[in-house]
């Protein structure tokens, strides 16, 4: 503007100095002016100066140079005969026989918006309509001018342009709706442009978000007359994302479907993205943006993150979601198989939300527990073959319960049951002896005075059999005892060896006092031959002979394997007849 400016007050110096140039003219190119108002159109002329003309009329036409059209006549200095439209409207200001072409326009209204072009008179064939002319607007409203971007923060100066060239009237410039603008001062100026003077009303303030959509108002007034112009600009404020509205964090139970929603200000409109940790889940450009997860897992748990963003910058909000499950499974950690008196620590563990509850028990019995934690130990510093057995570990909480079984298996020496003894009857003697043991025991009967030992290999004096960790063996001897005789009974596994002497308990109590001393020589002399009868038949197996023992058609298998039954004695066969030497 300022070169253009500069150009023009070159061309103005050409004028005062130079006027002897070709026929030519000035005058603002653009000129508005409010309706009601008037206008002055500055303007000069110049013409060959050897004319020397006695007299310098002119004219102004409306809308086209050339007379033969008959343009309305806007001026004319010669006459005064105006077209209606002017009449008393016009006059000329600046004085003819100094080039100076300046008309005044008053009591504007619409119709005379248009071109004007001046035509100089110098007397004869001497008359030029000047191709410069003026493009003449009558407005009704005051210009708004924003600045191209208003940026929340950033001072911004808005200006009320209003054009001032009209010596008569002078335009005043409010500005409306202004008052709760953060930060804002008015100051006026007045600017000269191509020779057109404006009024200027600059407003500056700090915008904010809250102004962006807010809608200004600028007013034009003149003293004394009810002339009234207004015009109104809506802010378009730019600010980065704030984000209005998202969820807290929040609790769901495992199957649920979620709905999570953000809502975002910001303008221009903001890139909105979803995320969980790192990863996006949904974005769009929007004011909102909804998340929808369905049939929600406990792999869905954890930190969800709504970002928007714009050129202007950034906003986030973060919240956790917990998904709540029922417990899974149990799982013990290993099989559990340990030595008696060694340390055993077993570890059950489950995984719920909210954490579980977790029992250990044993028949029925809690042995461990723990709540709020996601394993148990049971622990024992020294475990016993009574810590055998099958446990349950059971993991619980609100929304459910899972169990598991285990069994610890507890390996030990063999242990000689209470039961275990010797039972003599009207014509048998039948031991038992009951072991527990794990692993399983062998049982061997030893009769130590006669050096003979005794297992279940011998099927005719030995029976054995076998309910879980407790093995009996049943020896039955011939009914032939001298008092003497004594049978231990040996229990044996790989972790040790038990020996206890089998106490005799008399079916019949009286037995020794009806035999008598003699019976009783006559009973020790038989178990005697029993005993040499078992060796002999032993070295006769060796030699292939047959035995003399006359072995029973049925195999002694009537026993429930209850050794705590020995009524059941009573019903067993005799499994060998004893034949004296
Ligand atoms: C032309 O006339 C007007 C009105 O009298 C005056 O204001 C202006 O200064 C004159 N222009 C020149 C260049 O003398
Ligand atoms: C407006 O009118 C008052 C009184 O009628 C007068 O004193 C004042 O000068 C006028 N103002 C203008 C700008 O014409
Ligand atoms: C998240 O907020 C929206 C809107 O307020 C609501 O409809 C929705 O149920 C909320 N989601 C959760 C999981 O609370
Ligand atoms: C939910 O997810 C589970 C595991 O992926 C699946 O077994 C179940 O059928 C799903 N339920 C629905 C209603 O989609
Ligand atoms: C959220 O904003 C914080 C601070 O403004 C920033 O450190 C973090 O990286 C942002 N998170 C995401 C996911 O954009
Ligand atoms: C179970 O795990 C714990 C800890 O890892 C360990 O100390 C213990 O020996 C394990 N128990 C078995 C039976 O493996
Ligand atoms: C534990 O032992 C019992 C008896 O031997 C068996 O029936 C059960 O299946 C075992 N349980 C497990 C979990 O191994
Ligand atoms: C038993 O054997 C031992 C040695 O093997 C022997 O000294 C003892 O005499 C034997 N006793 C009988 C009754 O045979
Ligand atoms: C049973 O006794 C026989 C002979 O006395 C012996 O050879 C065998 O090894 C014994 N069996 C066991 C399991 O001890």
């Amino acid at each position: 503007m300022k070169c253009f400016y500069k150009a023009l007050l070159v061309s103005w110096v050409l004028f005062e100095g130079v006027l002897a140039g070709p026929w030519s003219a000035w005058m603002p190119e653009h000129m508005s002016a409010f309706e009601g108002t008037c206008v002055v159109i500055p303007c000069r002329f110049s013409y060959p100066d050897e004319l020397r003309p006695s007299a310098v009329h002119g004219i102004w036409y409306f809308n086209s140079p050339y007379p033969k059209n008959y343009p309305p006549v806007v001026y004319k200095s010669r006459t005064n005969i105006v077209h209606e439209s002017y009449l008393g409207r016009t006059r000329l200001l600046g004085e003819l026989n100094f080039r100076n072409c300046t008309l005044q326009i008053s009591r504007l209204s619409p119709e005379l918006t248009g071109k004007y072009y001046f035509r100089g008179d110098l007397g004869g064939y001497n008359q030029y309509t000047y191709p410069e002319h003026c493009n003449l607007e009558i407005i009704n409203k005051p210009t708004i001018v924003s600045p191209p971007e208003v940026v929340e923060g950033t001072e911004v100066e808005l200006r009320c342009v209003v054009p001032d060239n009209c010596p008569d009237m002078k335009p005043i410039i409010t500005w409306m709706n202004h008052e709760n603008l953060a930060e804002h001062s008015v100051y006026a100026q007045v600017e000269e442009e191509g020779g057109t003077w404006s009024l200027v009303s600059l407003l500056k303030f700090m915008p904010s978000r809250e102004n962006h959509g807010h809608e200004l108002g600028c007013k034009v007034t003149y003293s004394n007359t009810t002339f009234e112009f207004d015009g109104f600009t809506t802010l378009d404020v730019k600010y980065p994302p704030r984000i209005l509205q998202a969820n807290s964090s929040v609790e769901v139970i495992q199957g649920s479907q979620v709905v999570l929603v953000c809502t975002v200000d910001s303008s221009p409109m903001a890139l909105i993205s979803w995320l969980r940790e790192d990863e996006i889940l949904h974005k769009d450009m929007a004011g909102s943006l909804t998340l929808h997860l369905d049939n929600i897992t406990h792999l869905q748990d954890g930190i969800y993150t709504c970002a928007a963003e714009n050129i202007y910058g950034k906003d986030n909000h973060s919240l956790a979601l917990a998904v709540l499950y029922a417990p899974w499974k149990p799982v013990v950690n290993a099989s559990v198989v340990a030595v008696e008196g060694e340390p055993v620590t077993i570890l059950c563990s489950s995984q719920s939300n909210p954490e579980p509850m977790i029992t250990i028990f044993k028949d029925k019995k809690p042995m461990a527990m723990g709540v709020y934690q996601n394993q148990v130990a049971l622990e024992f510093e020294s475990v016993t073959h009574e810590d055998d057995g099958e446990y349950w570990c059971t993991a619980e909480n609100q929304f459910g319960q899972r169990s598991t079984a285990f069994n610890l298996t507890v390996e030990f020496a063999p242990l000689i049951l209470s039961d275990s003894k010797c039972t003599a009857a009207r014509d048998t003697v039948k031991c038992i002896c009951a072991a527990k043991s794990n692993p399983e025991a062998v049982i061997t009967f030893e009769l130590p005075t006669r050096n003979v030992t005794v297992n279940e290999t011998d099927r005719e004096f030995v029976y054995s059999q076998k309910t879980g960790y407790i093995v009996t063996s049943i020896l039955t001897l011939q009914r032939e005892v001298d008092s003497q005789l004594y049978i231990v009974c040996s229990a044996r596994n790989f972790y040790g060896t038990r020996n206890q002497q089998l106490q005799f308990h008399h079916s019949n109590s009286l037995m020794w006092a009806k035999v008598g001393p003699v019976g009783a020589v006559v009973a020790f002399a038989i178990l005697i031959a029993v005993v040499c009868y078992v060796s002999q038949t032993r070295k006769k197996k060796s030699m292939n002979e047959s035995s003399s023992f006359m072995q029973t058609e049925n195999p002694p298998v009537a026993y429930s394997g209850d050794y705590r039954t020995p009524g059941h004695l009573e019903k067993s066969e005799e499994i060998c007849s004893l034949e004296s030497h």
